[in-house]
């Protein structure tokens, strides 16, 4: 349970109703150690808003179909791969996945350049090691062996971030299905409902670029960028939206205007064409994600509550979006400066705009 000052609930709590109302209302079979169907499950990433037991709200907006491959996925015995560019959402979907399979979305692996292979197999309580010698009592289980044991999704957040030996040491635990524990001469063997989401990033590709033998343990399902400005707008106005309602910002109308804009800006400075098709711009070095698009009009609708009238404004975006864009202090002030003259101060609309961006920047 969650307690009212929890900063982030977990999937699993936020979302308990619309979880209980898609069990209740779910008559289809469901794998081995899982609390909904497959379809059940897909429903509840996606959304429904004429589902019997209540509107079931979407969490990831994308194609069906991903969201199946991904869902079957996890029915098999191979294991979950999500990759994609940053801030296409694969952290986001994996949690909510394990939500919903599992019920528990906090068997989680972050991979970094000094995760140990204890983050993967096991530790040791070395007090414990101490005084009683090897045993089960004295061993601490990672979030993979728990995992095995209760028969649920383990995450593995940015696998290719971790050192090519812990990777590795996932390929018996996703072939044999078992953890060894040769100090005990023991095992754990995975329950049933058992599986790994791994998320990895495309452009850390070449990091730790994963073997070839556990690559091929993994169905790989890339997230794609959102196809249109329409969609890529819903996603950002859906979210700060909800992230405005669990920071408890004062109410702030927040403009479709603005979102629009914000948006429009990244996907013309990230294709390197203008939405017309017409002028080219070159494309400065940030990845300008629909993530970063969430978190400027987020920031703007907090400057607006707190220190403007209430109404998000050109200037409250304005400082986020040229700290967005501008990453490197020299080529990328080039870059925007150019696309500042020759896009945004031709449009007869955007004259607010123009006006905050080259007083922000
Ligand atoms: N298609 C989408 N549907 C719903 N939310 C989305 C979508 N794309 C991005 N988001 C939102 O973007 C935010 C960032 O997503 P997330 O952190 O999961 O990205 P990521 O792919 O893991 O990025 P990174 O590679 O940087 O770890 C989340 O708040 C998520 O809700
Ligand atoms: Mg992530």
């Amino acid at each position: 349970m969650t307690t009212p000052t929890v900063l982030r609930p977990h999937a699993e709590d936020q979302y308990a109703d619309e979880l209980a109302v898609l069990a209740k209302h779910d008559d289809r079979p469901r794998p081995p150690g899982w609390r909904l169907s497959p379809w059940a499950v897909t429903t509840y990433i996606l959304g429904d808003a004429d589902h019997p037991g209540g509107v079931i709200t979407p969490k990831y907006i994308g194609p069906r179909r991903i969201v199946e491959v991904a869902v079957a996925t996890l029915a098999t015995d191979r294991a979950l791969l999500l990759l994609g560019v940053p801030g296409t959402a694969k952290t986001w979907l994996s949690e909510h996945l394990a939500a919903a399979v599992s019920g528990d979305s906090t068997l989680l692996v972050q991979g970094t350049a000094g995760t140990a292979e204890e983050a993967v197999r096991y530790g040791w309580n070395y007090a414990r090691l101490l005084a009683e010698g090897p045993s089960r009592e004295a061993l601490t289980p990672s979030p993979v062996m728990r995992a095995m044991a209760e028969g649920r999704l383990a995450r593995v957040e940015e696998l290719t971030r971790m050192p090519s030996d812990v990777q590795d040491a996932l390929i018996t635990v996703l072939s044999e299905k078992t953890l060894p524990i040769p100090e005990l001469n023991e095992e754990t063997q995975a329950a049933k409902g058992f599986n790994v989401i791994a998320t990895a990033n495309d452009r850390d590709r070449g990091v730790n670029e994963l073997s070839s033998a556990l690559r091929r343990r993994f169905n790989t399902v890339v997230l794609p960028v959102p196809a249109s400005a329409e969609e890529e707008v819903e996603i950002v106005s859906r979210r700060v939206a909800q992230l405005g309602r669990s920071l408890e910002l004062p109410e702030t109308p927040a403009g479709l205007e603005e979102i629009r804009r914000v948006v429009t800006v990244f996907r013309e400075l990230r294709s390197g064409v203008t939405s017309d098709g017409r002028t080219k711009v070159k494309t400065p070095s940030g990845t300008l994600s629909t993530a970063e698009a969430i978190s400027v009009l987020t920031s703007g609708i907090a400057l607006a509550a707190h220190f403007g009238d209430g109404v998000l404004r050109p200037s409250d975006v304005a400082a986020g979006i040229v700290g967005a864009v501008v990453q490197d202090p020299v080529s990328d002030r080039v870059i925007w400066q150019e696309y500042l003259e020759t896009v945004v101060r031709e449009r007869e609309e955007w004259r607010d705009f123009y006006r905050a961006c080259r007083d922000a920047g």
